[in-house]
């Protein structure tokens, strides 16, 4: 699709038709099963400032934590007796876990309970990036936020658009199944900068794309920002639906956050992936990248019985594998 193909259908006036193209491409070249991954998110504590998220380290407001490699494992082992076959590690950028600790972590979790492992803890070196994908990490979630290399500096002052870009050609190249994404609505930026992020992830071969709307916090600089709105967000999923055909594509928390039915309407018009939340209750509430952000107060079962529902609603059903990619 061209660039001026992708701006029409961003900014179609009635987006109905786009939806229903859309969900027909994710039936066709994924089908109707919808694999979920049980989202462990085992530190807030970040040494990085981004602009727009919670966690960063200039927020004093946040009651920091990080989970113990015990308690990482058994939280993936209740996800793992919850039925599920992927658990994704996220966390905020810091150094309490040296990169041997995450290395046994993760042999612990594909040895103990054969579960495919999805990390998502940012910028590291190329060294880093292999000892975990040699001690079996299957997946790296990265999101390079945005392709607008102003915005992404504007956004990220501890980083840069190119260090991004070399991270996730690292990984590429050590054989992980790469994710990406962005932010839908930032400050600043434009429906033409949202066309130009769906070509780079085409362009990038993405395994994953995971996307959601910016949603400002009152404890960061963005805290007066307008946040993304969830139809221009689905608008972007269904074209990138359209575009990569096969890629893994999450309706996402955020999409559940800023629309009680947000989810619902994503798995409607592409996404084929839910992230529930099987971090212990009693963190949740301090991993709160935005205001309003949903599951907080639930249990790690709430979370499986209640996607369970809505999959069972929308007359989709649970995939029974871990869900690797359909490129490979
Ligand atoms: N620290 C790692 C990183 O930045 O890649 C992983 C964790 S980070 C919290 C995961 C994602 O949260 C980011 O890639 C960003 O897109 C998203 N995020 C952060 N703040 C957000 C906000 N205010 N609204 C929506 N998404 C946000
Ligand atoms: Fe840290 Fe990631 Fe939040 Fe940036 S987006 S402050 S790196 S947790
Ligand atoms: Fe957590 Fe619905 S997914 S309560």
């Amino acid at each position: 699709m061209t660039r001026a193909e992708i701006l029409d259908l961003l900014a179609v006036a009635d987006p109905s038709a786009l939806y229903a193209r859309a969900d027909q491409i994710r039936r066709e070249n994924v089908g109707d099963a919808v694999h979920l991954r049980g989202l462990i998110e085992f530190s807030n504590i970040c040494g990085r400032d981004c602009l727009y998220c919670g966690l960063r380290r200039s927020n004093r407001k946040v009651d920091r934590y990080c989970m113990g490699i015990d308690e990482i494992c058994a939280a993936a082992c209740n996800a793992a007796s919850l039925g599920y076959k992927s658990v994704v590690l996220q966390s905020g950028e810091n150094e309490r876990y040296p990169t041997e600790n995450i290395c046994s972590l993760v042999r612990r979790i594909k040895q103990d309970l054969k579960l495919a492992v999805t990390l998502s803890i940012g910028e590291k070196t190329r060294e880093e990036y292999a000892a975990l994908r040699a001690a079996g990490a299957d997946r790296y979630l990265l999101r390079f936020e945005t392709s607008s290399e102003m915005l992404f500096g504007g956004l990220k002052p501890d980083s840069s658009y190119e260090q991004r870009m070399r991270c996730l050609a690292w990984l590429r190249e050590l054989g992980f199944q790469v994710g990406s994404g962005i932010m839908v609505g930032l400050p600043g930026q434009t429906i033409e900068m949202i066309a130009d992020d769906i070509l780079l992830m085409e362009k990038l071969d993405l395994d994953m794309i995971g996307i959601g709307p910016f949603i400002p916090n009152p404890q960061t600089p963005l805290e007066g920002a307008v946040g993304g709105t969830l139809d221009l967000t689905l608008r972007t999923l269904a074209v990138i639906r359209i575009v990569t055909k096969n890629a893994h594509l999450p309706a996402t928390t955020a999409m559940g956050s800023i629309d009680p039915i947000g989810r619902q309407k994503a798995l409607q018009c592409g996404a084929n992936v839910l992230m529930p939340n099987v971090t212990p209750t009693q963190y949740r509430s301090s991993y709160q990248l935005y205001p309003g952000k949903i599951c907080i107060e639930d249990k790690p079962g709430d979370c499986f019985l209640c996607v369970s529902g809505m999959l069972k609603m929308l007359g989709r059903t649970i995939a029974r594998d871990p869900g690797h990619s359909l490129k490979l």
